[in-house]
């Protein structure tokens, strides 16, 4: 008996150290890596997947890496020790995870890039809402409202691959009008870490170096419009600038009522949420999801599930309601 109880333990060192991870098929286990929970929609997408993963008899453990690059390395190898089966990762920086995802695979678990896409790295699936057409509808609202004048691009985070595609959505719309003469873009900045103080500082310091002459913002999220709505406020120009965003914050969508800002884009949380559940628990259990487009990473052609946005204004706003997304009492402010 001792030397059957030797050779077994033996044997699962070894494929510990093969670092074989068992897969629970029945009740995976999934590791929800999430850049930083501190921004208003990602506490929505972690509630959603939560949900979403647990009917499907999943366990998830979900670690915030509050925009810090070493912390959230650290715990998605925290989540390979513990044997997950499958990470879903919201990365801070696309381009530092390649390590960790290779790790990941080594250990025979599934990685899922969740809304915005991991760089260089071998992950297994990418999901998120069409970022380009994000952009086009954040640039399209703007043009219909100021068809010339001084434009500002207000971009996100430099180290998010979504701030990138969201400025080629952008710009495909208002390239043709600068090359016109009708628009001239008088200042653009990344914004560290999609900070609303970050971008209510650009944009004060473009106020002045313009003479308080900037027509429109252009701010690729709704975090970064507040911050720079702020700053138009201080000159008396909220309202008359017209500012873009991205997220349906419940600010956001107040400023939007109120007229502060032009536009939010909606994305259907629930619906990248549940499906990013679905998708991750399909893959522990060697089902083939339903992708709609590929997006190259840098190291291979990653199958991808690309959702629709939505374009937001004052005209169309009990969307949200009918969606369950906000309460009529939210939007009012009570
Ligand atoms: C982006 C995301 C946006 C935006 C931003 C801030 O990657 O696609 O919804 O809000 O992050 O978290």
């Amino acid at each position: 008996m001792k030397k059957i109880i030797q050779a077994v333990t033996f044997a699962c060192a070894m494929l510990g150290a093969a670092g074989i991870a068992h897969a629970d098929a029945a009740h995976p286990k999934i590791g929800f890596s999430i850049d930083d929970l501190r921004l208003e929609r990602w506490a929505r997408d972690r509630d959603y997947f939560n949900a979403a993963a647990e009917k499907l008899g999943a366990k998830v453990f979900v670690q915030s890496a509050d925009a810090s690059e070493q912390r959230q390395i650290a715990q998605i190898e925290n989540l390979i020790s513990r044997g997950v089966d499958v990470l879903v990762i919201v990365p801070y920086n696309a381009t530092v995870l390649n390590n960790a995802v290779r790790e990941a695979k080594k250990a025979k678990i599934k990685v899922v890039s969740y809304d915005r896409l991991m760089l260089n790295a071998d992950i297994d699936a990418y999901i998120s809402f069409d970022n380009r057409a994000v952009g086009e509808l954040q640039a399209q609202s703007l043009v219909a409202l100021k068809p010339k004048g001084n434009y500002y691009l207000l971009g996100g985070a430099p180290t998010d691959n979504n701030a990138k595609i969201l400025r080629e959505g952008q710009l495909k719309v208002l390239q043709p009008l600068v090359d016109k003469g009708d628009i001239k873009i008088v200042g653009k900045q990344w914004v560290k870490d999609w900070s609303a103080s970050e971008a209510m500082s650009i944009v004060e310091n473009a106020l002045t170096a313009n003479g308080n002459k900037i027509d429109a913002v252009v701010a690729s999220n709704d975090g970064t419009a507040g911050g720079a709505i702020q700053a138009l406020a201080a000159q008396k120009l909220a309202g008359k600038t017209v500012v873009s965003g991205q997220d349906a914050d419940l600010a956001a969508v107040r400023r939007v009522v109120a007229g502060t800002q032009a536009m939010t884009v909606y994305k259907p949380l629930r619906e990248i949420a549940t499906n990013a559940a679905n998708l991750a628990v399909q893959l522990v259990r060697g089902q083939k999801p339903a992708f709609n487009a590929q997006m190259n990473n840098g190291f291979k052609n990653v199958d991808t599930l690309l959702l629709k946005p939505v374009m937001l204004n004052k005209q169309n706003v009990d969307m949200l309601v009918k969606d369950g997304f906000y309460t009529q009492a939210q939007l009012a402010g009570k």
